[in-house]
Formats: structure tokens, sequence, C-alpha cells
């Protein structure tokens, strides 16, 4: 597929068939993540693989009762890790590891899409759950949830502000 192809075509995916997703396709799917930039190279970002439907269907409950994390064959928990990015201080902590975990995710929902597979970025969780649950140390803090697994939807495209309202020249 085509980049330009897969960018436009890529959809959020919440319907998910069972057919399972090799682990070897994971791996692969984390390495494609970890090839994004991060900040210093410093790669401040963590994955949490969660193959168990019972941890799945618990994440799916500390992320307001999005179920379909449970029907999803796996999961990946893309997390920011405070420890690597310390150098940084504040500005590492608060913005650089999350902007890691972030370029990473748009790299792996790519590739998940080139492979035929369907995901959704899901952000709205809670943490102190989601860290509990996952038993994620005191440095790592979960960014998103990503449920992967073949697309049983085709949504269609969700509306894009016009790009003239967002572009400013020179100045605001
Ligand atoms: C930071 C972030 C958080 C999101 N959280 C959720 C979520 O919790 N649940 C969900 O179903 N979709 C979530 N989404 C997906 C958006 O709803 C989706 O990307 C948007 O509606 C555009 O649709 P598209 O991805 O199909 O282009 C999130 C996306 C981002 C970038």
């Amino acid at each position: 597929m085509e980049l330009k192809e897969a960018i436009q075509d890529r959809r959020s995916i919440r319907r998910f068939g069972k057919k399972e997703v090799p682990r070897e396709f994971i791996i692969e799917l984390i390495e494609l993540g970890h090839m994004a930039p991060s900040a210093g190279n410093l790669q401040a970002r963590d994955f949490v693989v969660v193959e168990d439907q019972d941890t799945r269907r618990k994440l799916g409950r500390a992320a307001l009762d999005q179920d379909f994390i449970a029907e999803a064959p796996v999961a990946v928990v893309v997390c920011a890790n405070f420890e690597r990015i310390a150098h940084y201080g504040v500005r590492g902590v608060t913005l650089y590891c999350l902007q890691d975990a972030a370029a990473a995710i748009q790299n792996m929902l790519l590739a998940i899409h080139d492979k035929g597979l369907g995901c959704v970025w899901v952000g709205a969780f809670d943490e102190e759950e989601v860290s509990r649950i996952l038993n994620l140390p005191n440095f790592i803090r979960p960014v998103a949830i990503l449920p992967i697994g073949e697309p049983l939807s085709q949504p269609e495209a969700r509306k894009r502000i016009p790009v003239e309202e967002l572009i400013h020249y020179e100045k605001w």
C-alpha cells in the first residue's frame, strides 16, 4: 500500500472479528512504532502487549466501558517512560515522552491498516486503574490503548475542518 493511500484510508475501527493476530506481527508492529522519532533519541516509550481476554475486559471497563477492547484478540498499551526522559526535566516529563509515544502510535496505526487489520487509538481511560491492572511502575504513564484485530466495519471518513482554517502564514 502506498503511504499516502494508507494515511488517507485509515479509519478508527471499533468492531473486531475473532481471528487471531500472530505475536510475530505484534512484534513487527512495535518495531515499526519504535522507528518513529523521539526527543534526543531517548526513546521514552514502552509497549505492554495484552493477549489475555480477562485483562482486556478490565481495560475496557477502565476505559469508560469501551468493551470492544475485549473483543479484539490483542491490545497494545503504549506508555510514556519518565525515567528515560529525565534528562529533559519538566519539559521531558510533561511533553517529550508523550510525543515519543504518540509518534510511535501513529506509525503503528498505519502499519496495522497496511496489514489489512483494524485499530482505534483509545485515550479515554482512568489512568490509575489502567496502571493498577497492568502493574505499571510509577515512572510509566499509559498513553493509549490500541485494540488490534480483523476489522468488522468500514466507517466513512470522519469530517475534517478545512485545512485553510488551520493554516496561519507568518503569524496567527
Ligand atoms: C488522543 C486520542 C484519543 C482518542 N480516544 C478515543 C477513545 O477513547 N475511544 C474511541 O473510540 N476513539 C478515540 N479516539 C479516536 C478518534 O475518535 C478518531 O481518531 C476520530 O474520531 C477521527 O476518526 P478516524 O480515526 O476514523 O479518522 C482517540 C483519538 C486520539 C488521537
